[in-house]
């Protein structure tokens, strides 16, 4: 799992009691909160700070074979927030799963919930997704969805949002270690007898043929 902060969709992915072993938690930040909890579940902690590299390519090139030491099935992105290059996607490719807080396409990159705000928006959300080359596009496993309140800031927002983040993205992970999801035609398809929650959205891409 790859932090860059608080970690609390790290706590999530924890507490979900997943099919897999959480082999380590590597942050660019230090001082991420996340760290701590961490290393209170035993689990092996790195930290490769951006800032001790010349440029992009050289922290991503440490931070992959890092990564690669523990060789990890799945790399998971959990707030982890520095702008991937493409080495280090297609190192990894069709095995890197990311949390993006809105319902992508709309509103790629950083302050989702206060561009949601200022667009008026009455749906929000966030969203799980295969990491690739396009920063925050890559192919969409599941989305929940929020309703924005006449009365919301950016806090209450981010705070509704989250909630729902802490449900889809153990779910996600849980798919796919149990092999219930995978690419096809840059699209994700989804084993059919998968129950979907209530807030969630996907499968928009699913036809009934591919249910059969
Ligand atoms: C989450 O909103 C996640 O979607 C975004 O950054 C935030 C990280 O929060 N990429 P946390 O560190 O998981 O608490």
């Amino acid at each position: 799992i790859l932090i860059s902060g608080r970690g609390s969709n790290m706590r999530a992915l924890f507490e979900a009691t997943l099919p897999a072993k959480i082999v380590a938690v590597v942050s660019n930040n230090p001082t991420a909160p996340g760290l701590e909890y961490a290393r209170e579940q035993d689990t092996e902690t790195r930290v490769i700070n951006h800032r001790d590299f010349a440029d992009r390519n050289a922290f991503d090139a440490a931070l992959a074979s890092e990564v690669d030491s523990f060789a990890p099935d799945l790399v998971v992105l959990a707030g982890f927030m520095r702008i991937l290059t493409e080495a280090f996607v297609l190192r990894f490719a069709g095995r890197i799963l990311n949390i993006h807080p809105s319902l992508l396409p709309a509103f790629p990159g950083v302050n989702t919930h206060q561009r949601a705000l200022d667009e008026g928006v009455r749906l929000h959300g966030c969203t799980v997704h295969f990491v690739t080359t396009a920063l925050d596009h890559g192919p969409i496993v599941i989305q929940a969805a929020v309703p924005v309140l006449p009365e919301d800031d950016e806090k209450t927002l981010a705070a509704r949002v989250l909630e729902q983040e802490h449900h889809i993205f153990p779910l996600a992970v849980r798919w796919f270690l149990d092999d219930r999801i995978s690419l096809h035609d840059g699209k994700v398809r989804i084993d059919s007898t998968l129950h979907f929650p209530d807030a969630v959205i996907s499968p928009n891409h699913l036809s009934p043929d591919d249910q059969s």
